[in-house]
């Protein structure tokens, strides 16, 4: 039993050869404290964000992309994998392969194995994100060609030039979806004197955030706490308003990606050039965020297609076809 899983930031999702997606939920976890138990993972504990009375504590255990509460994270794992094996598989301890980001450090790296393993698998394999999302995006990664992908996650943003089936040149950067929601969070309490919670500013970001200030601004009604009176507010907020509060990551992202590109040699470079770059992650959802960075950086930019689930469809490709992307995987410790 083979299983694979992209745990990420916001999102995990679950791939089981022969079957596909078999799981897609948030990366929380509801605990009771005063029983120490479990009581939901995944969308169910996704509600229970800010709703929550003293005796209950909802956990995000990923940061930046790691692990942050290894005791939470396996807590996940084996949700995981008693969901996805069942019957008969019940008994069988299954081989996880992980995708982690390209700039995990070794002691994190072990985190992820070992939760894995106390949550009950026999062994578990960790692959770089980044050539995960690029294979699930569809590029042909063991090319002798330069290949570029940017993946904007919810704790992360990995920029990756890959070629012959390896990283080329990578950067790892703590900025992302995350980030943006906490910026439109700032903005509107500097602007508007609201407070909104966490949901509200992705929700925003998701409707009515944009990349690039547009012509026709889309607005939207928000709900808030006044933060001079205390009391529950509505107000209205605009595109080009949300714009400009994530403008500061945005240029973070764009300057990371210049980065990659300079330190990119030459003929793997116009390769790019040719082929354009591709932008997975759910940040690649983002409006318009493929014309500001081909716009920023003079190289064609493409979405990748299902942006959210090309990790997930990564690791799927290598458990299917674990002789050919041998190389690709990480030594395991
Ligand atoms: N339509 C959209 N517009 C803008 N952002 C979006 C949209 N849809 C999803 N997102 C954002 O994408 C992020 C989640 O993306 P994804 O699932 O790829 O992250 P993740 O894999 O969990 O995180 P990471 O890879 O950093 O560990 C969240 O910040 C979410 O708000
Ligand atoms: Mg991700």
């Amino acid at each position: 039993m083979k299983i694979g899983i992209d745990l990420g930031t916001r999102n995990s999702l679950v791939f089981i050869p022969g079957k596909g997606i078999v799981l897609d939920e948030p990366s929380v976890v509801a605990v009771s404290l005063s029983e120490n138990k479990i009581l939901a993972v995944g969308a169910h504990a996704k509600e229970m964000i800010g709703r929550t009375p003293d005796a209950i504590t909802v956990y995000r255990p990923l940061k930046d992309g790691v692990i942050a509460n290894s005791k939470i994270t396996q807590a996940m794992f084996r949700h995981f994998i008693s969901k996805v094996n069942t019957g008969i598989n019940r008994f069988i301890k299954p081989e996880l392969l992980i995708g982690v980001p390209a700039g995990i450090s070794s002691t994190e790296k072990r985190a992820v194995i070992q939760s894995g393993i106390s949550a009950g698998a026999k062994d578990v394999f960790v692959a770089k994100e980044p050539i995960l999302s690029a294979i699930g995006a569809g590029i042909p990664i063991n090319l002798a060609s330069g290949h570029m992908i940017v993946d904007i996650g919810g704790g992360t943003c990995e920029v990756a030039v890959i070629s012959l089936g390896g990283i080329v040149t990578a950067e790892s950067l703590r900025i992302a979806g995350d980030v943006f929601d906490e910026c439109i969070a700032e903005y509107i309490k500097e602007k508007h004197n609201l407070a909104i919670g966490d949901q509200t500013s992705e929700a925003i970001k998701i409707k009515i955030g944009t990349a690039l200030k547009v012509e026709k601004e889309e607005t939207m009604e928000i709900r808030g706490r006044d933060l001079e009176t205390g009391l529950p507010k509505t107000i209205k907020v605009s595109s080009n308003e949300i714009c400009e509060a994530i403008s500061d990551p945005l240029d973070e992202i764009i300057v990371c990606i210049k980065g990659v590109l300079r330190e990119t040699p030459p003929e793997l470079a116009g390769d790019i050039m040719d082929k354009g770059m591709v932008i997975a992650g759910g940040g690649a959802c983002l409006k318009n965020i493929a014309t500001l960075i081909s716009q920023k950086t003079g190289v064609p930019c493409f979405i990748a297609e299902d942006p959210l689930r090309c990790v997930a469809k990564g690791t799927g490709a290598v458990l299917d076809n674990l002789d050919v992307y041998k190389k690709s995987l990480m030594a395991k410790r």
